[in-house]
């Protein structure tokens, strides 16, 4: 990569945004410039990017003049208002937020599974839900070989993937607990220390939550299959970083659990760690810090004709949220479609 970009940070003091600062480091991103953007709150802090100190500044709608990548992880809100003002300024998006991923004009992309429709993108390209990232990096081999018909998952969220109030809502109440004082919940309907809530996002008609549908919905769009029937229940666990999901897959051919492992073991972006003989398994404590998605526990679903189950855990900020972000971004400067159509 020869050509340098001009890159905004958008949301650099949030817990995916100082992910990204430490992606954009270690991959060394080729940029001439950084631009760290948040809300007014924040406007001066101080980021660390490469060795170098860049000074926060306010988003807003004229932030974005002369910006050719902005990286957005603000919200959904703050996204709805400034992304179509970065594209407007000649800007190329790639948003973590909800707000565009089922949007008909904005690709939904994981690099390893459909880097092609990169090509369309009209200046907004959306990174997917974090548990949905790391359920197409293991899903899509195996689809390309045998078909998937049905996928039930069942998701162990960390509490990064809410954002920095609620890593430090978990400390804080692991701490209060540990010394007998009362907790206090604020971030969370309930306390999450020592605590399991099968519930992410806000309930919707149908008695899933958003997170859940989005699961569903967003695996149809990446794989650009609408045969493939999702049913997700999405579950916060006192756990900083690493989502874990449990997968039972139903396949067109049959596959073993030895074809799952041979043909993982070849897939980019996944390592399979499955000896359950030592132990071994995938566990977030491991995955945190990591690029891969880890996979394990690959077993036959011996009551039915088709069925895998198995394992999977990966960082949630990284390649749920930052990692991907920028390997879009990358991907976008490999196939020169760094510009607003
Ligand atoms: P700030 O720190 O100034 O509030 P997290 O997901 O960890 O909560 O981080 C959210 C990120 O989005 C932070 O960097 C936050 O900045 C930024 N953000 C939130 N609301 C806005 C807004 N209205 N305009 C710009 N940035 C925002």
């Amino acid at each position: 990569m020869s050509k340098e970009f001009v890159v905004a940070v958008c949301g650099a003091t949030g817990a995916v945004g100082q992910e990204m600062l430490s992606v954009l480091e270690q991959r060394d991103f080729p940029y001439s410039k950084l631009v760290p953007m948040a809300s007014a709150r924040s406007a001066g802090k101080k980021v660390d990017c490469k060795g170098e100190e860049y000074t926060v500044i306010e988003m807003t709608e004229d932030a974005f003049e002369g910006v050719d990548i902005a990286l957005f992880s603000a919200g959904g809100s703050t996204s709805e208002k400034f992304a179509p003002c970065a594209v407007k300024s000649g800007c190329v998006v790639v948003d973590n937020s909800s707000a565009w991923r089922m949007n008909d004009e904005c690709p939904l992309v994981v690099p390893e599974v459909n880097p092609h429709d990169l090509d369309w993108h009209k200046g907004i390209i959306a990174n997917p839900n974090c548990s949905t990232i790391q359920m197409m990096v293991a899903l899509k081999p195996l689809h390309d070989e045998a078909r998937i018909k049905r996928v039930v998952v069942s998701t162990y969220q960390a509490v990064s993937g809410t954002g920095q109030k609620a890593i430090e809502e978990l400390e804080n109440q692991v701490r209060r607990l540990m010394s007998g004082q009362p907790v206090v919940a604020d971030v969370y309907p309930y306390q999450i220390a020592f605590n399991c809530l099968p519930h992410i996002d806000v309930f919707m008609d149908n008695g899933y939550t958003k997170e859940e549908m989005k699961m569903v919905n967003e695996t149809v769009k990446i794989m650009g299959d609408p045969t493939i029937k999702v049913t997700a229940t999405c579950v916060r666990v006192p756990v900083f970083y690493g989502h874990s999901e449990s997968l039972n897959i139903e396949t067109e051919e049959k596959l073993t659990a030895a074809d799952v492992r041979t043909i993982l073991a070849k897939a980019p972006g996944i390592i399979v760690e499955d000896y359950p003989e030592k132990k071994a398994y995938p566990m977030a404590i491991n995955a945190a810090g990591e690029d891969a998605t880890f996979v394990g526990r690959i077993r036959e679903d011996e009551t039915i004709e088709n069925g895998i189950n198995m394992w999977i855990v990966s960082d949630n900020i990284r390649k749920g949220a930052a990692l991907n972000t920028i390997q879009i971004a990358e991907t976008l400067i490999e196939r020169d479609l760094v510009r607003v159509p």
